[in-house]
């Protein structure tokens, strides 16, 4: 699973190497495909890079980011210190695929203060894209990439996501089809006792308790779960006004309160515009709105989350979408995760 993929295609090869000449050897950015949601890539060593991806997506530099590898023998190479040894189940199973580790980040490392934003660990992630994997490899550096949306909108699983969100802003996407897993990955941190998940996501909970080894088996759950990918809607007003139109989220556990909902609210379904969004048991018969189905299994409904909020909002300008709630076992924890951040209302 180490060998790169190489591309008989004349096209994808001259693209991927247009793209990694402008990661290695300018300040540019590049969005391009992963298998959990579209990244916008810089040079984890290169001061100015990391930058320009959080000039493009309009976010403040205070989170740090995770940097891309393409196989595991970069980690010393990239960052100067040996993977330690408990994630070496994990990896094992899970690489490639969309599962970030954090490691030290030692003093003579090269990597850009601005990619780790001051913290003492840094977030590492081999992706099993293979576009995105030609793309690092080819590129000879870690690439820095959070996922490709303008802040506040929900990550881009479509290269033309990326396209809406910042058209004009960056010189190149990669166009590599449907992201897959359609959440980010899950943010684990074994350098911490017990180990910690941090952030939800491709990989489950439950995934990383059977794969990971005896240390794994007591990991614990973050309090303040770190996502940046859907900010919760603190003051809906001026939501709104920054970023109209955006649809109001609203998440529901019992589909006979939707009506009641509707009602409270005096909303009339021939002046706003409505929709819902079905998961396992939700029938919409009533619903006098659009219904759409996530899917049956709780991976379609991740892989279809948020291509299914960006369709209704920002193709069918929907003003408010109810969301079936799932529960919290498998993917059911980042997909839930994801939906209360976007969310300004449980009912
Ligand atoms: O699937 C993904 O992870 C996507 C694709 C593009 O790979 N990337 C992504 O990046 O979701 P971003 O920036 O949206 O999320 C990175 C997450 C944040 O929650 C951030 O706080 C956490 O990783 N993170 C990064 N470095 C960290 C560190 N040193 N310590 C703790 N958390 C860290
Ligand atoms: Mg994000």
């Amino acid at each position: 699973s180490t060998g790169e993929p190489i591309f008989s295609d004349l096209e994808t090869q001259t693209h991927l190497e247009e793209a990694s000449a402008l990661l290695s050897t300018t300040d540019n950015v590049v969005a391009f495909p992963t298998e959990t949601v579209y990244g916008l890539g810089g040079n984890s060593f290169n001061d100015e890079s990391i930058k320009n991806i959080y000039k493009a997506k309009n976010r403040p530099a205070d989170n740090p980011l995770i940097s891309h590898i393409s196989s595991p023998s970069q980690i010393p190479r990239f960052f100067s210190v040996e993977i330690p040894e408990i994630y070496k189940p994990l990896i094992a199973k899970f690489w490639p695929g969309p599962l970030t580790i954090l490691i030290p980040n030692v003093s003579n490392s090269q990597i850009s203060q601005f990619t780790t934003a001051g913290q003492d660990t840094v977030a590492v992630r081999l992706p099993s894209h293979p576009i995105a994997r030609a793309l690092i490899h080819l590129s000879d550096c870690p690439i820095a990439a959070p996922s490709a949306n303008a802040s506040t909108r929900p990550s881009p699983t479509l290269a033309s996501h990326v396209y809406h969100d910042l058209q004009g802003r960056i010189p190149v996407i990669l166009d590599g089809d449907n992201a897959q897993v359609g959440v980010e990955s899950t943010v684990v941190d074994g350098l911490s006792s017990p180990p910690m998940l941090l952030r939800p996501g491709g990989v489950s909970l439950e995934q990383i308790r059977e794969f990971g080894g005896e240390l794994w088996k007591d990991v614990v759950i973050a309090k303040k779960l770190s996502d940046d990918s859907l900010e919760p809607v603190k003051t809906p007003g001026m939501k709104y006004k920054h970023y109209s139109p955006t649809a109001k989220v609203v998440l529901v556990k019992d589909e006979d309160s939707i009506a009641e909902y509707i009602k409270e609210h005096g909303l009339e379904p021939d002046q706003t515009k409505l929709a819902l969004l079905t998961c396992e048991t939700f029938k919409g018969e009533n619903f006098q709105g659009i219904v759409q189905s996530l899917g049956k299994s709780k991976a379609e409904i991740s892989s279809n989350l948020f291509k299914a909020l960006r369709y209704l909002d920002e193709e069918l300008n929907v003003e408010l979408i109810f969301v079936e709630q799932v529960g919290l076992s498998d993917e059911g924890l980042a997909i839930m995760n994801r939906l209360q951040k976007a969310a300004s209302e449980n009912i």
